[in-house]
C-alpha cells in the first residue's frame, strides 16, 4: 500500500548507541508501550546531530517537529522561564509535542556541548502506521 512503501532512511551506529537509544525509549513513559519490532525501527532511523552549550534545542511554545535521546551532555528543562529539571545521558525529550500533535510545552537548553539523536515526525509516524499496517494484515 501507499502507507508502507513510504521509505525510511537509516543511518548508521554503533552497538553502544544502539543500546543507548533502545534502552532511552524502554524507559520513557509515553514510549515503553511501543512494539520491540516499533522501538528497534525508531533506533535505525534516528540521526545524529549536536547542539553547543548555552543553545536552544527546543523553545517552549514552538510547533515541534523531533524526537530526540540524549547521548553525550546535559540539558536543563524550564517552564515559563522556571527551572524543571535536568536530564543527561540516556534520556528521551521532545515526544510531547510529537505524540499529542500540540505545541512545545518546555524549553529545552545545552549545559555543555551535547551530542544527540533525532528523528522527526514524518518517519515516527510512518513507523506506526507502517507496523499498525503489518499487525493488521496478519488476521
Ligand atoms: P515537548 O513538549 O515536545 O518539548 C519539551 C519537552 O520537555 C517535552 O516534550 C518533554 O520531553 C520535556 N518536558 C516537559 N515537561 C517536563 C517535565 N515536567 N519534566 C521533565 N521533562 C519535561
Amino acid at each position: 500500500s501507499q502507507l508502507t512503501d513510504v521509505p525510511l532512511t537509516s543511518y548508521c551506529k554503533s552497538k553502544e548507541s544502539c543500546e543507548l537509544i533502545q534502552r532511552a525509549l524502554m524507559n520513557n513513559d509515553y514510549m515503553k508501550h511501543l512494539e520491540d519490532r516499533q522501538i528497534l525501527t525508531i533506533v535505525d532511523c534516528m540521526y545524529p546531530t549536536s547542539v553547543a552549550k548555552g543553545c536552544c534545542v527546543i523553545q517552549e511554545g514552538d510547533v515541534g517537529s523531533t524526537v530526540y535521546v540524549l547521548e553525550e551532555g546535559t540539558v536543563e528543562v524550564t517552564k515559563q522561564g522556571k527551572k524543571v529539571c535536568t536530564m543527561g545521558p540516556g534520556k528521551v525529550f521532545g515526544e510531547l509535542a510529537v505524540l499529542y500533535n500540540c505545541t512545545r510545552t518546555a524549553s529545552v537548553t545545552a549545559l555543555t556541548d551535547i551530542k544527540l539523536w533525532g528523528i522527526d515526525r514524518h518517519g515516527f509516524q510512518t513507523i506506526m502506521m507502517r507496523t499498525g499496517l503489518i499487525k493488521h494484515s496478519q488476521y
